[in-house]
């Protein structure tokens, strides 16, 4: 009988949080008793279906090296698809077959669950289809051109992006690939290169808070929400 295909969790952590306006990058952050990655970190762990979790840091970092469970791949690029190409090249060489599932899920959104992540492999499974974790946008959506709105968007089949997002490895990499000699210029998020390759990935309903930490604010937020969590 045939074995059921792996799901490797993929962390891209190499970022630098520019708008996150911190000294360190924004993942390695105190927040609420550990650095804000561990708690990513920690909420992937306690999915059991996931065999693999590999981060992708910068090449000269080693905080992550002993962090237990995890695997530190240090070939972090300029851009976070750069990243996400970089581990899904680090997991081919090191033996993962094109059809085992990878879930890339951003090191800064520390407050998805297990259970949010659970949704999203049951879908994809059930539809073998690869698909996000994503919000109808709740607010109304503006055009702005130097500091003015010019347009206003329906806002109508419009839906939010967050992580994970889980696709086949092989498909993952060769939709990236495609853009790697354009310097991954437009690809935002992995469901944009699947697009982009004629694939229409599934949305699942996210959460409104797995938020990604980015702005200085969001720091206060996420650490209320953790601490209360602990409680
Ligand atoms: O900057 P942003 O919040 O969009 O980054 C999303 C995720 O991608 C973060 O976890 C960040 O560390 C990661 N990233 C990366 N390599 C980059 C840029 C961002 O791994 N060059």
């Amino acid at each position: 009988m045939n074995e059921a295909p792996r799901l490797i969790a993929l962390v891209p952590c190499a970022g630098s949080g520019a708008r996150a306006g911190a000294q360190r990058p924004k993942q390695y952050q105190p927040l609420a008793g550990r650095m804000l990655v561990q708690h990513t970190l920690a909420a992937l762990a306690a999915v059991g279906r996931i065999s693999r979790v590999l981060v992708v840091v910068a090449p000269d970092d080693a905080t992550l090296d002993a962090q237990p469970g995890v695997e530190a791949a240090h070939c972090g690029g300029a851009t976070r698809a750069e990243s996400v190409f970089n581990g899904l090249v680090h997991l081919r060489a090191s033996g993962a077959a094109d059809t085992e599932w990878v879930l890339v899920h951003d090191a800064a959104r520390c407050l998805v669950t297990p259970a949010l992540v659970d949704a999203l492999i049951d879908a994809c499974l059930e539809s073998d289809e690869g698909g996000l974790l994503a919000l109808p946008l709740p607010d109304t959506l503006k055009v702005v051109q130097g500091g003015r709105a010019v347009r206003t968007m329906a806002r109508d089949g419009k839906w939010l992006a967050q992580t994970p997002q889980m696709f086949r490895l092989g498909h993952l990499h060769a939709a990236l690939q495609a853009h790697a000699a354009g310097g991954f210029a437009g690809i935002t998020d992995e469901a944009s290169a699947m697009e982009l390759a004629g694939c229409q990935p599934l949305l699942v309903r996210g959460g409104a808070l797995n938020l990604k930490v980015t702005y200085p604010e969001d720091f206060a937020v996420a650490q209320a929400l953790l601490l209360a969590r602990q409680q």
